[in-house]
């Protein structure tokens, strides 16, 4: 079996960030999405993977390399520009060839793996093995309904009244039967190549196409708020580790990872935290649920449930929450004092002001 990592996409939910990075690298409990995609397929044995990749493909290839690091082989096939996650499948006809694969998408977060779905697909082996997750607003997500025998009947990309909620999750394991399926259908109305329309192509043509109701925790890291939730989930099962340098005068609470090179000086740390390599928190009190990258440095702020990217630097902040601080960006207490804030903004970001 192989794998397809679909990692182009524009990321229009995730700016600002992802003007300057692929979403797909943004780091959750401080390792970038991809990686973790990596390693739930190698988990699988599957080893030889393609990475679909756009216009951000240099810091992609330059992030994940050969894919030695994760235990992995990896081709790059670049796409030209997002024209659906079906195209994505037409783009890898040739890396495919005539294996089974498993289709995943680089912005979803699975933390318990995929174990229990592929060997579902290994012992059936329908056309298309589909992933499914109940949800409250279907409406944003591809839908899947099922006959009362749990077969699949209807796929529906983002229907704007759901017969079902049941979303359909960003992984997919298929035969090569796809590969007609992808090669048959016309863009959509958003002038995309769905997989939802090949996989529906499947159905109506009498394939057998299965479902599995994923029971773990599952986000597709797309917006802001869904990365800072996920963090705060991967953060829970973090182990204690100091290998960074903490004073006499610190605290550090409850699981807290502390990387080489950071230093932790008069400060509380609340965990589940990790503070990045080479990061230094003074005069502070840093978690729970919060990240910092590497080289960051926090001073004189209390921070918590936030992530910060490498190199950010928050000083004099009375109360940062819940925020997702980009690579070297500075957040600071101006000279003018409290009474007053002065921004300089780029483009899509948002900030909340106390008044
Ligand atoms: P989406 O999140 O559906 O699309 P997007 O990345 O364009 O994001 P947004 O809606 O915020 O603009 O894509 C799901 C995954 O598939 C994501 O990892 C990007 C990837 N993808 C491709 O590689 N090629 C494509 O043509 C599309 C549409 C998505």
């Amino acid at each position: 079996m192989k794998a397809l990592v679909l990692s182009g996409g524009s990321g229009t939910r995730l700016r600002p960030f992802s003007h300057s990075m692929p979403k797909q690298l943004i780091p959750v409990a401080n390792k970038p999405v991809l990686e973790h995609v990596l390693a739930n397929i190698r988990d699988l044995g599957v080893t030889d993977v393609g990475v679909i990749v756009g216009d951000r493909a240099a810091d992609v290839s330059r992030a994940l390399g050969d894919g030695t690091r994760s235990g992995v082989r990896i081709t790059y096939l670049r796409q030209e520009s997002p024209l659906g996650l079906a195209h994505c499948v037409r783009l890898a006809r040739e890396f495919l060839g005539d294996d089974d694969f498993v289709m995943y998408l680089g912005d979803n977060m699975l933390p318990a793996g995929i174990g229990q779905v592929a060997a579902e697909f290994t012992e059936h082996r329908p056309a298309a093995h589909v992933v499914v997750h109940k949800v409250a607003d279907p409406s944003a997500f591809g839908v899947v309904e099922l006959d009362s025998a749990g077969r699949v009947e209807h796929l529906v990309e983002k229907p704007r009244n759901p017969r079902s909620d049941l979303a359909l999750i960003g992984v997919y394991f298929f035969t090569p039967a796809i590969h007609e399926a992808v090669a048959a259908i016309a863009p959509s109305s958003r002038g995309e190549l769905e997989i939802t329309d090949a996989v529906q192509w499947l159905v109506d043509q009498g394939a057998p196409v299965r479902a599995t109701q994923y029971s773990g925790y599952w986000k597709d890291v797309g917006r802001v708020e869904d990365v800072l939730e996920c963090n705060r989930v991967l953060l829970e099962g973090v182990e204690s580790r100091v290998s960074g340098e903490v004073d006499d005068a610190s605290v550090i609470k409850g699981p807290v990872v502390i990387e080489e090179g950071a230093r932790v000086v008069r400060s509380l740390v609340e965990g589940p935290t990790i503070i990045g390599p080479r990061s230094v928190v003074e005069d502070s009190t840093v978690g729970p649920y919060t990240t910092l990258g590497a080289g960051c440095v926090v001073r004189g702020t209390r921070l918590d449930a936030s992530i910060a990217l490498d190199g950010a630097v928050i000083t004099g902040v009375r109360r940062l929450s819940g925020s997702l601080v980009g690579r070297e960006a500075r957040v600071a207490l101006g000279a003018q004092g409290p009474a007053e804030h002065r921004l300089v903004v780029g483009d899509h970001c948002r900030i909340e002001v106390t008044g």
